[in-house]
């Protein structure tokens, strides 16, 4: 067992309550890593003797990036259908079926490794932690194949069996083969159930039976809700008890209420947000009132395709009108709140005594500069489970 110190810490963000100083940030301060853990947290002049040390000059270091909503497990792009949309058309669910033909297309080895890209491109800008979807296999054998494919590259993994009806299947038939066969194949390697509850996609009622279905499987659940418009999506979340409803862009006032008043944590897609040119969700609105946010990629060839999680802090903060602790809060702890890892011998998202070593350093002073310089790739160092990485090693990151 080998400790490794980390110091010259200008600005150290923890997101651990027992650590909440001056904003959740301690300045000139040190950790040690021991055994994947964080072994020791504190002021960088009383930091212990350890078997090596690493300077990062003055750098900001805070927990990695806990990306919750991701759809990795496809094949092709669509960036004919982004182009036309950026000339006036709408996005619609439809679209999915386009990639979905594709996916069926690929093998699985192809998938794995497309989705092993997108991971790898994820860690690059700071992404420890990252959940994401089966959702366009559609059929018992290519949804069985997108599970074990996400299972081989995610944290956690979501069955989205329920994202589109398939073009030429019956509608109830299809909803048995989703909360029977297929839930049951997929089950033993995914951890959530999710459903697309949208116009063209599937009504509340339909969503309510997949989830419960999941629920009796031993899943948890979430929710892709309120995207395109108001329906009833959050307060079904809200209603089962969901970990996270999806999107959000489209709350009236007893949605917010119903967020503020429960456990359901809204994940807000900023990248999807501007990719489809629907309006920002009311996330001012959603923190005023006390309902907890998580910020996520999104990545998808079809709605979001970046793996960016500091270009979704930056747009929250430069357009969503977050501070940037909220938008850090949201990006970490926020999002293990909607996975259900904010708390125990898992937990990711906050830096603390004998919790996971999962943190990135910044070529900056402080976490302000992921808003304040949005665009320039900041993150120069990463540490999942204690082990580090260098995400640019060709930059001079003196690390
Ligand atoms: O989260 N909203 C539903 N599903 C994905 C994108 C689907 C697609 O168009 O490929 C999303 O945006």
């Amino acid at each position: 067992m080998t400790a490794e110190l980390l110091t010259g810490i200008a600005e150290l963000t923890t997101q651990a309550a027992e650590f909440s100083h001056d904003d959740d940030r301690l300045t000139d301060a040190a950790l040690v890593i021991e055994n994947g853990r964080i072994a020791w947290i504190g002021p960088a002049a009383d930091a212990p003797a350890a078997d090596s040390s690493v300077d990062v000059h003055g750098r900001a270091v805070l927990p990695g990036w806990v990306d919750t909503h991701t759809h990795l497990i496809f094949a092709g792009d669509r960036a004919a259908e982004f182009e036309a949309r950026m000339a006036g058309q709408r996005y619609a669910a439809g679209g999915i079926a386009t990639t979905v033909a594709a996916t069926r297309d690929a093998s699985e080895a192809d998938l794995v490794a497309n989705a092993r890209r997108l991971r790898r491109e994820a860690a690059a800008s700071g992404t420890t932690f990252l959940e994401t979807k089966t959702g366009y296999g559609l059929d018992l054998a290519s949804e069985l194949r997108g599970a074990r494919a996400a299972a081989e590259v995610a944290d956690v993994v979501t069955f989205l069996g329920a994202h589109l009806v398939p073009p030429g299947i019956d509608r109830r038939d299809y909803l048995d083969l989703v909360t029977g066969p297929m839930l049951h194949a997929v089950a033993p390697h995914v951890d959530f159930i999710d459903a697309f509850c949208e116009t063209g996609a599937f009504d509340v009622d339909e969503c309510r039976e997949v989830l419960l279905a999941g629920r009796a499987a031993g899943l948890g659940l979430r929710l892709h809700g309120n995207q395109l418009g108001t329906g009833g999506g959050v307060r079904l979340a809200v209603e089962l008890g969901c970990a996270s409803v999806d999107h959000c862009n489209h709350l009236d006032d007893a949605d917010i209420d119903a967020l503020a008043g429960s456990d359901t944590v809204a994940t807000l897609l900023p990248a999807c947000d501007l990719s489809t040119r629907q309006p920002f969700p009311p996330a001012r609105r959603l923190l005023d009132a006390g309902a907890p946010i998580a910020l996520a990629s999104n990545c998808n060839p079809g709605t979001s395709y970046t793996t960016s999680m500091p270009f979704c802090v930056a747009t929250a903060v430069l357009q969503m009108g977050l501070t940037v602790r909220e938008a850090v809060w949201a990006a970490t702890r926020g999002a293990a709140r909607a996975v259900g890892r904010e708390h125990g011998p898992d937990a990711v998202g906050s830096l603390r005594i004998g919790g996971r070593a999962d943190l990135q350093v910044l070529d900056a002073p402080s976490v302000a500069h992921l808003a304040y310089r949005p665009g320039v790739p900041l993150c120069v160092a990463t540490w999942t489970e204690g082990v580090r990485a260098h995400p640019h090693a060709s930059r001079d990151s003196s690390t």
